[in-house]
């Protein structure tokens, strides 16, 4: 598996063991930098990644911030993106479960390091449930016009209406 790396400088420490336990198992890896803690500006950083996992050049991306949000907002900009910051274990498996997040977000400055690495674990061993979950998760790309459309009217009527998910889906008879 191929995986691109990227992070800002209040990130970049925590990228770079990352980026040394990946090697150490073998992964390839591209790592867009930041290489040191001069300031530099994190949707840039975002922006790389996603395009690398977009593109298809990588299988997945992983981002350091110091919070996770900033750099987890700029890669979902990127169509084909879904980055989840995370900040524990359960929530790894989830996005990986539920949501087939292909790019991840960590904190450096919120999160401790042990949870790192057990995150880290269980976002590259997770697999996608799909059935159910991929007919949500391809929604999150069909924000076009259509999709205006439609939540104008939910707009209208101040309710969402329409959003029950298929049964045979849920596996309900
Ligand atoms: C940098 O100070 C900080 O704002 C950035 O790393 C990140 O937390 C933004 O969301």
């Amino acid at each position: 598996m191929k995986i691109a790396l990227g992070a800002d400088h209040a990130g970049y420490q925590y990228k770079d063991r990352i980026a040394q336990i990946l090697r150490d198992r073998g992964y390839d890896v591209l790592d867009f930098g930041t290489h040191d803690s001069t300031p530099v500006d994190y949707p840039q950083y975002g922006y790389a990644v996603g395009e690398a996992v977009a593109t298809g050049q990588v299988d997945r991306g992983i981002l350091v911030c110091g919070s996770s949000l900033g750099i987890a907002m700029a890669a979902n900009k990127v169509p084909g993106i879904r980055c989840a910051p995370v900040d524990e274990p359960y929530a790894a498996e989830l996005a990986r479960r539920h949501n087939d997040a292909n790019v991840i977000a960590f904190s450096e400055r919120l999160t401790g390091w042990e949870m790192i690495e057990r995150m880290l674990d269980v976002y590259l061993a997770t697999p996608f449930d799909g059935g159910r979950h991929a007919y949500r998760t391809q929604q999150l790309f069909d924000f076009g016009e259509a999709q205006r459309v439609r939540t104008l009217k939910d707009l209208e009527r101040g309710e969402v209406t329409d959003a029950r998910t298929p049964k045979d889906l849920v596996g309900v008879p």
